[in-house]
């Protein structure tokens, strides 16, 4: 039924033990992609509301309208949500598809419907999905201390994150402050999805202005919902919440939007402007996968038309020369170290070019981040990589000299690892 994925289908024999369950006759049916535990120790027959179980791990979540918990098993830490089939099923199927699209979404990992002899009943099935790794939730990120410095990372990157659905083609539905996860992504912040219970997606990856636009109303409404509550909970007065930032977030959508997909027509004898145009959404971080170059005007003018792919442009660069998988936004700036590193070597060819980034990843790369892991106290190596570089800017420009990376952490060690979540800290698991 679900496709291209191999999965385990489970169907489990309620009858051995009918007890007070009898009435339901329902028999859970337990679909789990490969690679996960199976989840067979979860007793899915009752209402995960009476679960009282020992793997179960208290963690810091966003508002929900369903019962969602923690369950922490050998291979991860994973997150099981309650709730009716049909919503079930939609938000299993829509992070499945979405897992081949490079947008940032949830994993899905396995799907429980049957639970319940009635399939609208909220208990009738459940998703699993992989706990999104060295993630927060809004509450932590607006409530907390130093919003005002992250106010515009964070819209920037929740704009950018229905700019990367919209360009797969998946409406959303249901954009809201907590069905974002966010992440720090070297001195920004990246943002994921979680939560499709009410989204389409379309294979042709075409979506209709409309129905984008409708998308973004449903955002600003729920996006003021959500400071509203905030400010009500903090006892605030209502004027005193951040009402507008979903019309910024907005606001901030339409621009990039523009930027993306807006047609451009340029002189026929001006072509280079066409790598101009591309330069420009690369360093947006997003891939051009085509320019559609339509002569107009009777020939003298050209209108150009991008069909724009993920927010992957320098993740993909770094991991081609170096192998490594970092963030979009960690990826761009340990290019520029690579790139810093490159200046001083000799790469007449592509074959040195690849040989150098080799010899940076070997020379300068890992002994830090073997150091890093070594560290107590790190959640996220790479990220913390990332912090190292900024500080290593910072000591540079402060002495008026190239400071070398390992000599930066160990400076940054001793100041107490300054880094970019300076207000945050991760969660204890
Ligand atoms: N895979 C995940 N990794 C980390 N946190 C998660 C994950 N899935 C859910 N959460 C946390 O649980 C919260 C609720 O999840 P979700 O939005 O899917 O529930 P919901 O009940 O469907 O919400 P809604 O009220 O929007 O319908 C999220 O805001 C997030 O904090
Ligand atoms: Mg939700």
């Amino acid at each position: 039924m679900y496709g291209e994925y191999p999965t385990k289908d489970i169907g489990w024999a309620s009858q051995i033990n009918p007890g007070p369950y009898s009435q339901r006759m329902a028999e859970p049916i337990l679909t789990i992609r490969p690679g996960n535990p199976d989840f067979l120790d979860l007793p899915w027959e009752t209402s995960l509301k009476e679960w009282d179980l020992d793997h179960r791990v208290d963690l810091p979540k966003g508002i929900s309208r369903h019962e969602v918990q923690f369950y922490q098993y050998p291979e991860g830490l994973f997150v099981v949500k309650e709730l009716p089939t049909a919503p079930a099923r939609n938000d299993y199927e829509i992070l499945r598809r979405l897992q081949s699209r490079t947008v940032s979404a949830v994993t899905p990992v396995g799907l429980v419907v049957n639970r319940h002899q009635d399939r609208g009943a909220e208990q009738s099935a459940a998703l699993i999905t992989a706990w999104a790794e060295f993630t927060f939730s809004y509450r932590e990120l607006i409530a907390g201390a130093g919003f005002a410095g992250n106010r515009t990372r964070m819209l920037d990157a929740f704009a950018e994150l229905l700019v990367e659905l919209h360009l797969a083609g998946c409406y959303w539905g249901d954009c809201s402050l907590s069905n974002v996860l966010y992440r720090w992504d070297a001195g920004t912040i990246e943002t994921i999805m979680v939560d499709a219970e009410t989204s389409t997606l379309r294979d042709d990856g075409n979506m209709s202005d409309g129905r984008r636009l409708e998308d973004i109303e449903i955002m600003k409404v729920n996006v003021a919902g959500g400071m509203a509550d905030i400010a009500a909970e903090s006892k605030k007065p209502i004027d005193e919440a951040d009402l507008f930032l979903g019309e910024e977030i907005a606001d901030v959508y339409y621009r990039l939007w523009d930027e993306l997909k807006g047609d451009e027509v340029i002189p026929a004898n001006e072509q280079y402007r066409v790598q101009e145009r591309i330069r420009r959404v690369n360093r947006l971080g997003f891939d051009v996968d085509e320019v559609d170059v339509i002569p107009v005007d009777g020939g003298s003018n050209l209108r150009l038309h991008l069909r724009v792919g993920g927010k992957t442009f320098h993740s993909n660069r770094l991991r081609e020369l170096t192998g490594i998988d970092a963030l979009e936004n960690q990826a761009r700036q340990i290019l520029s170290d690579l790139y810093h590193f490159q200046a001083t070597e000799d790469i007449r060819t592509p074959t040195l070019k690849n040989v150098s980034s080799i010899k940076w990843r070997m020379s300068q790369f890992e002994p830090v981040m073997e150091r890093i892991r070594e560290t107590e106290g790190i959640s996220d190596p790479l990220q913390a990589y990332c912090d190292v570089l900024h500080h290593r800017y910072v000591v540079s420009a402060e002495q008026g000299r190239d400071v070398e990376t390992e000599e930066a952490f160990e400076d940054w060690l001793a100041k107490g690892r300054p880094g970019y979540p300076e207000e945050w800290t991760p969660p204890e698991v």
